[in-house]
């Protein structure tokens, strides 16, 4: 028997298990096993894996993504990249660590950014990112990675960062890519959204929510009642979860 699973703090609500069913019958793993470990503190991952021999590979979520890291043997050049880790290999008594969020956001962003290029002609795209946390380093990641200038929108004057009111006409003007890293809107906060000027918005626009949960986010509805084009964060969702798989079986070399 081979088992995966998901640690985190609260994981009623994880999608995890319905996610990795399909792969794993995919893979013909008919005795692999998904479980969800609930941990008080992240100290307690070497109990855990002691006292699951059969473990293979994990997934982290909220609050242990940045804090998990120190309790692990080596990690891919893309986590130390971004300081979290989703995924965790556990192999040979290592346990080694990768952001598969980074490889989720490629999935998600690349069509958006063709079609974004072929409207500008020569102009390349501009990106705003909303909010700082550890989506948003991940988007970074690989915005940078493609050559996308962007700024960060934070509540937080650290780092330089665009605050909210400072996104008026003339920055939606410029930033025709617009990506939520917010939990805003996400159930059971369905009624919220980031506070943006929507009305600037335009056919020319993109807005992509990493929120999949509604699927229709208020943040999606505002900007396709302005004629810009939308999409949540499931093709993201699911294109980590291979990405995971991955990394657990088939880890890149060198
Ligand atoms: N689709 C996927 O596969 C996928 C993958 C990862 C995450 N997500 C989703 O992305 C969202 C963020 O996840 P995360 O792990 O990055 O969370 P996180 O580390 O808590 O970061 C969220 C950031 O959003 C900003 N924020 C939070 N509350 C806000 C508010 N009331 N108003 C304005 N800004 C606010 C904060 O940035 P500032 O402190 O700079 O203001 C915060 O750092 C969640 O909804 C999660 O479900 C989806």
């Amino acid at each position: 028997m081979e088992r995966y699973g998901l640690i985190g703090r609260s994981l009623g609500h994880s999608r995890s298990p319905e996610l990795f069913a399909p792969i794993f019958a995919r893979e013909g793993l008919t005795r692999a096993g998904y479980t969800l470990f609930e941990l008080e503190r992240v100290e307690d991952l070497p109990a855990l894996i002691a006292a699951h021999p059969d473990l293979r590979g994990l997934n982290v979520t909220i609050p242990y993504k940045q804090a998990v890291v120190p309790l692990l043997h080596g990690l891919s050049a893309e986590a130390a990249a971004v300081g979290a880790v989703n995924s965790i290999r556990i192999q040979e008594g290592r346990w080694l660590g990768h952001n598969t969020d980074i490889d989720g956001f490629r999935a998600l962003v690349d069509p958006h950014l063709r079609d974004l290029s072929a409207q500008g002609g020569a102009v390349r795209p501009r990106a705003l990112v909303l909010g700082s946390g550890g989506a948003s380093r991940a988007v970074a990641y690989v915005l940078r990675e493609l050559g996308v200038r962007f700024r960060v929108v934070s509540r937080s004057r650290e780092r330089g960062d665009l605050l909210w009111e400072q996104v008026d006409r003339t920055v939606l003007g410029v930033c025709r890519l617009i990506v939520n890293t917010t939990p805003l809107g996400m159930w059971p906060r369905v009624d919220e959204a980031p506070t943006l000027p929507y009305e600037a918005l335009t056919d020319r626009h993109h807005l992509i929510d990493l929120v999949y949960n509604p699927e229709d986010t208020l943040f999606m509805q505002r900007g396709r009642m302005a004629g810009a084009t939308v999409e949540n964060g499931l093709v993201m969702l699911r294109a980590q979860a291979e990405a995971a798989w991955r990394w657990w079986h088939d880890p890149p070399a060198g």
